[in-house]
Formats: C-alpha cells, structure tokens, sequence
C-alpha cells in the first residue's frame, strides 16, 4: 500500500486552521481517502503533557533552545507513535501546526537562530516533511481579535489578558514578525508551501485549500 500524505496546516494565531483541518479531513474522507487530524504541540499522550507545560502562562519564560528541545520532544514522540504509523498505513495526515511553527515562533519572531531549528529538524523530523503546508496569511489584528472573541465564547465570560496563552499574550510586534515569518518560509520552501488568504470566510478558504489539495497532491482520478 502507499504511504498516505502529510498536510500541515500553519499560520499566527485566530487564522481559523483547526476549523479548515475539520473541513479537508471531510472533504478527503468524502473522496474516498483516510484522513486523520493531529495538532502540535501535542498529537500523542506524551506530547499533549509538554503541551500543557509549553503553553502554560504562569511557567516561568526559559531560554529559546530549552523552548525549542522541548517542542521537539513532543513532536518527536509524536511523529513515532502517531504521524509515522498512520502514513505507513496509507492514511493521510493533516496536521494543525508542526516544525513551521517553531521556524516562525521560536525562530523569525523569537531568538533562535534558524541553523539550530534546522538541526533540530533534520535530527527529529528527517525524511517525514510535509507533502504540502498550507500557510493561512491574516493580518495579526484580525487574527487576536477572532481569538480572544473564540476564548470569550467558549468560556462564556469576559475577556481578560491573562486567559490567553504563553503565545498569544504577547505584544504586537510579535504577531507582525510571525506573519513575515510564515511568508518567508513560504519563499524558502516553495515545493511544499502554499500561502492561502485567511481574511475570507471560512466556506471559502475551504473551497480554495480543497483546490490547493486537488492541484498539488493529484491522488484520485475522480477529483
Ligand atoms: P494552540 O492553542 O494550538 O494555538 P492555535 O489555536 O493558534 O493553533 O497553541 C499552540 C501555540 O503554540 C501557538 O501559540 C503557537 C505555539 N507553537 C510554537 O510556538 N512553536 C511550535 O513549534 C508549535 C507547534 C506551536
């Protein structure tokens, strides 16, 4: 049997990826094809734990590349126990947020220099690249906004500072040098990357991911 393809779905925050995972893994499945969602960090028992620490406000702020390793951790337990066994058994997996995330958190809005996160990269994730990334590109104010708006609702209670996670509490130029950095490593990596405008409803970012899908990973005839 083929192995299956690994999507990744990337952007800054509130740029509506985890809905238009839920809305490709239907349409694949709809096609005929296995699909499977992930998230990082995250995906695995092991990794969904370090999640909660990365994530976590009210730990301490460390060092990028303690950061960085412990990203990797994860995703390396996640790779092992869940991305690598379901692609080894045809079924293709779409991920919400991977090693692009760190390139553009950890490394173009953070301190870490590209060449460790690469390392990392080659040392962790090796030959099990995304078939395609789609980078969803929305201007950080609307983005924050959706995201506070999305935590408001589903905690049913007023918004405060101090509910948004380690990631989405900081400031501005933060979430500016992330878009850059997304664009950037859409440059960098055109055979996998493909940039897609977020600031459209969600039917239709669905419509043109669908597309994307269609165009870059040709796998039905009937598509
Ligand atoms: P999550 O709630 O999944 O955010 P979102 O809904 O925006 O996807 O939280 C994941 C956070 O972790 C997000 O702020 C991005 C950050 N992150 C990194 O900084 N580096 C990484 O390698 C990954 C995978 C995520």
């Amino acid at each position: 049997m083929a192995d299956g393809k690994f999507i990744t779905l990337e952007g800054g925050e509130g740029t509506g990826k985890t809905t238009q995972a839920q809305r490709l893994a239907d349409r694949l499945r709809a096609a005929g094809i296995d699909a499977v969602i992930t998230r990082e960090p995250g995906g695995s028992p092991f990794a969904e734990r370090l999640r909660n620490v990365l994530l976590d406000p009210s730990v301490p702020d460390h060092p990028p590349l303690s950061e960085a390793l412990v990203f990797y951790a994860a995703r390396a337990d996640h790779l092992d126990t869940v991305i690598r066994p379901a692609l080894r058994n045809g079924q293709w997996v779409i991920c919400d947020r991977f090693s692009d995330s760190t390139r553009a958190y950890q490394g173009a809005a953070g301190e870490l220099d590209a060449s460790v996160i690469d390392h990392l990269d080659d040392l962790v994730v090796g030959t099990t690249q995304p078939d395609l990334t789609l980078i969803i590109d929305l201007d950080p104010k609307i983005g924050m906004q959706r995201a506070d708006d999305r935590r408001k609702a589903a905690a049913s209670k007023p918004q405060n500072q101090s509910d948004r996670d380690r990631f989405e509490g900081r400031a501005d130029p933060f979430h500016a040098a992330l878009r850059n950095g997304f664009l950037d490593i859409a440059k960098r990596y055109p055979e996998r990357a493909a940039v897609v405008d977020g600031a459209v409803s969600a039917d239709l970012l669905a419509d043109t991911i669908w597309s994307v899908v269609k165009t870059r990973l040709p796998a039905l005839e009937t598509w």
